[in-house]
């Protein structure tokens, strides 16, 4: 009996996991509402199918995830000031390509990982 508990919590986990990586459908939409509704796209675009194709106030998120790190995204995301003054190298760089810095969203994990769903799909 144990065992088998085991394994369904092992399959149940597995499933939440798989739903997180490939971006299910639900979260993918609420990232996308979630995205209009907190104005990300007054700054961003990404890429040629949604929003603006070129740079707005901040950098066009189109092959984002090419040239970051899922890591990296989850860190600068939470705090774009504190990652700039900290001295990382393409924190730095793009601060100086745009006037504004983006400021710190407070919004629940959850909710960035629906975002971080949206963007995904439409690299
Ligand atoms: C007022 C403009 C503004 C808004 C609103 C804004 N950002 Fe930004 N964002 C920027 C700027 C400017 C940068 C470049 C770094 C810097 O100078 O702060 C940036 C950088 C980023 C990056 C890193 C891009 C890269 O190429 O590495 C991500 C990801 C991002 N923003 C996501 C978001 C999301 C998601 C939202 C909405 C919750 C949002 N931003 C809202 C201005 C904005």
């Amino acid at each position: 009996m144990k065992k088998l508990f085991v394994v369904v919590i092992a399959l149940s986990l597995s499933a939440a996991a798989f739903a997180q990586g490939k971006g299910n459908a639900k979260s993918i939409a609420n990232g996308k509402f979630l995205f209009e509704d907190w104005g990300c796209t007054a700054c961003h675009g990404i890429g040629p199918s949604y929003g603006a194709k070129d740079e707005l106030q901040g950098p066009n998120l189109s092959g984002l995830y090419k040239r970051r790190t899922e890591a990296w995204v989850l860190k600068f995301t939470k705090n774009p000031a504190a990652m700039i003054e900290s001295g990382d190298k393409d924190a730095v760089e793009m601060s100086k390509k745009f006037s504004k810095t983006m400021k710190t969203f407070k919004m629940p994990d959850s909710e960035w990982n629906d975002i971080f769903a949206f963007i995904k799909s439409k690299q």
